[in-house]
Parts: C-alpha cells; structure tokens; sequence
C-alpha cells in the first residue's frame, strides 16, 4: 500500500520569522483558511507564549478551521506548554510542537546547559505536553548539527514518554542531501522504539538544499511528514517550499510512490496570498509558482508544446491554479461572475458585505482597465483585507504634478483615526512627494528599508503591486498596495506599513 506524506505547513509561525514578514491575526487568519482549502494536513498556527497577538492569532484558527490539524510551537518549558494548549482548546485536532536545541554548540553557548539537563528538560516538557494533548511532536533544535549517541538516547527518551511526531531539524541549512537522508535513516535504524512515531524532516534553505534535504529525508531517510512554508517564506534564505516539494512528490510519483491529501489547484491563490500579505515578491523563474514557470518564450519550445504539450511540460498549470484563460473579466461583468471568479481562485470572503465590497472595487477598476486578470483580482481582495482590519490610516484621493525641470509636487487626503487630512509635500519625483505628504501629517520618524514596484499582469496597462518597508524601534513591517497608478499604489502600500506599526507585539524569537 502506498504510504501517505503528511504535509505539515509552517508558513504562519517559521515563515512569519523572516524580519518584516509578521502578519496581524487577521492576515494569519485568512492565510489558515487558504492552506485548510490546500488541504495541508497540519498548520503551524504561530507560537502562542511568543506574544499576546501570536496567542490570539493560534486560538482564532484554532476555533475557526476543523479540517487541518492546528499546532502551537513551544519551548520546552512548562508555561510555554500550558499557553499553546490554552490556545488550542478550541481546535478539532490540536497538536503542541515543543522543541530544545541538542547540538554541542547551542547547548553550550546558547542554553548552557549539559547534555544531561537537555534531556531531563526535554522528557520532561513532553511528559507536561503529553497529559494536555494527545498529538505531541518534538524537535531536537539544531538536530542535523547533534551527535548522533546523545540525539538518539533524547529522542528514545521523548518516544517513551508519549512524543508521537519526531522531527530532525536543519536549523541553520547546513545539510546536503544524501546526507541528510542518511542522517534520518541511521537514527530510525538506531533508535529502539522509532516504529512508534512518525518521523518528519525540517530544512532550511540557505545553501539552496531545503526541497532536495527535505526529499532525500523521505526517500533514504524513511520520513513521513515534511514540513514547509508557502513560497520557501522564512528566516534567512527560507525553509523548504511547500509548493515544489507536493508538485515534486506529485510529478515524480514513479520514484516517491506517495499519496498526500493536497488540493494542489490551490497553490496559486496561496502563493498569491502570502505574498500579497507579506510583500514578499515570487521571483519570476520561481518554480511552481513564478510568473514564468510555465511560460515558452523560445520559438522552438512553443512550438513543440503546441504540438504536443508534454515535449517541454511535466506539470500542467492548471493543476496548480494558474487557469487557461487568463483574461477573466471586464467592466461589463456582473456579480454572479464575479463571485464564480472568485470561487475558482479559492477565495472566500468572510461575509456577503466584504463581497459587496470587494465587488464595488472590481467595477471601480474594471473603469479604468479594460481587461481584469486573475492577479488583480487577488490584489483586490487582498487589499481589501488589509483595508477592513486596519482602519487608523485610509488611503482616499491623490493629487500629483511633476514636470522635466521641476520638483514634483503631491497633495495626499487619507483619513487618520476617521478624521480626513490632508499632506502636501515636494520631493525628488512623485513617489517620494506623495510619501514625504503622508509623513508630514503621520511624522512616524520610520526608516523605509525596502521599495519594490512590480506589474502585477506584465503591461503598462496593468496594475502596479508596491511593497514598502519600514522599520521603526527595532520592528520591520511590510505594507502592500496596488492600483493602475503606480503613486497612488505607493501611498497605499504607505499607509498600509504605518498601520502595522501601530499594532504593537513584541515576541520571543523561536530560535532566540
Ligand atoms: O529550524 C528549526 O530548528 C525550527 C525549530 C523550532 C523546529 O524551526
Ligand atoms: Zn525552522
């Protein structure tokens, strides 16, 4: 029989650590319900004794999604142990993630602790886990990094007392692939009683290995859950990418001989969707998911694919959501079409206002676009979102000159706390006029650390996508806009920032 790899996603607690990835409860809300319509078999909600937000945001999915396993990330430690489980109480299925370092390295200089407290703590934090919940998986941190006698007496030891998931994390991506599958093998093989969990593998991404460690882990080493992030989102270079991993064990089902739950239709619309609320572009050639993936620009792959489709293709994009037909609506569309539209992207509004809304937008644009694709759409929905839960600052009219020879010139109306104000300002060109109108009301004092403009359907016609990144305190925070003008677009993704930085959390790292 065919053994099933579960997909355990991360995007919500490892991907949101990557500086200027942290999303509000909302955001990681809306992010959830994407990944249970994926069909991912687990979600990492966050790690609830890092903030209050982070609790709020694991009980909210906790209550709200019933299909997927919800986890909390936790230290080994007893308080950690008892929030993550308060935030689980309303989940269907609900597991705790708890973790300590065993690498001579972490234990020394950053726990320091002996070898012999690491494993008491980690018994003991499973044994407190194992009497509040009944799915327990443990991660020896810096596991790949561990030597392999002590690794293994640790994870016999947490065996026995009631961890049913072991996972062996590449912390710091240091591992190459056979290895790594050799590295989970050896310890299956040596540790007496590793028939009585599933093993499961974490990569990180920074030498560029994470999918290739992740399947080597599955294939030599015998895991049976992998656990990944939309988009390869996460600290440093990333972790492993949900994305390629499912379509690889997918496409290669000859090799891996695998069966996973995934509704691999829904890929896009997450990709879309994390990258819209993070303001983490996908790099064009990325696979799976990249603009280009499955783009022939040379004559004689076009060519052949027209003849036969699989001479130069071995996924089909539609199986991932990228639809056939990209041109999808325009101005004379209705709402019926608009809400099907929607539907085939795997986008559900959170009420029949929020459609209406968005609807209103739709026709807003469809005015002043002819052709309406399915990036705008998400754009639209994903910015109406953002709009919804952070009403401090609210974009509502532009006005810009700007002449060969002469400073630019913006006015900017937005609203501050439902208050309409208005900045006027000069700057170097448009873009840096509107934002300096902005600043002279909001005075923030932020450093903007990121500007990125992208055309979010490849013309001069389409919308432009603006992420900007501020850093104020110590916090990095991504905002996001888009419109047909590129400065207003600009002022969007502003405000958007500023909004963020308004909702103060601080957290622990989970590395820290
Ligand atoms: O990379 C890592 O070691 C982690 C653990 C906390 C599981 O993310
Ligand atoms: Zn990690």
């Amino acid at each position: 029989m065919t053994d099933k790899l579960i997909i355990f996603d991360t995007t919500l607690r490892d991907g949101e650590q990557s500086p200027g990835a942290s999303m509000t409860r909302d955001e990681k809300l809306r992010i959830a319900r994407q990944l249970e319509r994926l069909k991912v078999d687990v979600i990492e909600a966050g790690f609830a004794a890092s903030s209050n937000g982070d609790f709020e945001a694991v009980q909210a999915i906790a209550n709200a999604i019933k299909d997927s396993t919800i986890c909390s990330l936790s230290r080994a430690n007893d308080r950690d142990i008892s929030r993550a489980a308060e935030a689980l109480k309303g989940a269907n299925s609900a597991r705790i993630h708890t973790f300590i370092a065993t690498s001579p390295l972490h234990m020394e200089k950053k726990l320091r602790m002996s070898p012999e407290q690491v494993l008491e703590q980690a018994k003991q934090s499973v044994r407190f886990a194992r009497n509040l919940v009944g799915d327990i998986e443990f991660s020896p941190e810096d596991g790949y990094r561990s030597e392999m006698d002590f690794l293994c007496r640790v994870i016999e030891a947490v065996i026995a007392e009631g961890a049913t998931t072991i996972n062996v994390p590449d912390t710091v991506g240091y591992a190459v692939p056979e290895l790594y599958g050799n590295f989970i093998k050896t310890l299956r093989e040596r540790v007496p009683n590793s028939d009585k969990a599933i093993w499961s593998v974490h990569c990180h991404n920074d030498l560029g290995m994470a999918v290739a460690n992740s399947l080597a882990g599955v294939k030599i080493g015998g895991a049976r859950q992998v656990e990944c992030t939309i988009n390869g989102l996460g600290e440093r270079a990333g972790n492993c990418s949900l994305e390629e991993i499912v379509m690889a064990v997918k496409t290669r089902k000859d090799y891996f001989d695998l069966s996973m739950g995934i509704d691999t239709k829904q890929i896009l619309a997450a990709s879309r969707m994390v990258s819209q609320t993070t303001g983490f572009v996908v790099q064009p050639n990325k696979a799976v998911v990249g603009a280009n993936a499955f783009a022939h620009a040379s004559g004689i792959h076009q060519d052949g694919v027209l003849k036969a489709r699989d001479t130069y293709e071995i996924m089909r994009a539609e199986d991932v959501g990228w639809s056939a037909n990209k041109i999808v609506l325009g101005k004379l569309s209705g709402r019926n079409a608009f809400k099907q539209r929607l539907e085939d992207l795997g986008v559900q509004m959170n009420s029949e206002a929020d459609t209406n809304t968005a609807f209103a937008k739709f026709k807003e644009l469809a005015d002043r676009k002819s052709e309406i694709f399915d990036e705008d759409i998400l754009a639209l929905v994903s910015e109406e979102s953002l709009i919804a839960e952070n009403e401090q600052f609210a974009f509502v009219s532009l006005s810009q000159h700007s002449e060969t020879g002469e400073r630019p010139h913006a006015s900017v109306v937005f609203t501050l706390a439902g208050k309409e104000v208005r900045g006027d300002a000069h700057g170097n060109g448009p873009v840096d006029a509107s934002l300096k109108a902005i600043e002279s009301h909001v005075k923030s004092g932020a450093e903007m650390v990121l500007y990125s403009v992208n055309a979010i359907s490849g013309s001069t016609e389409s919308q432009g996508e603006v992420t900007v990144r501020l850093q104020n305190s110590g916090r990095v925070v991504n905002g996001v806009g888009s419109d047909p003008d590129i400065v207003v677009a600009s002022a969007k993704a502003y405000l958007s920032a500023l909004n963020k930085l308004q909702s103060k959390s601080d957290r622990v790292a989970a590395q820290g």
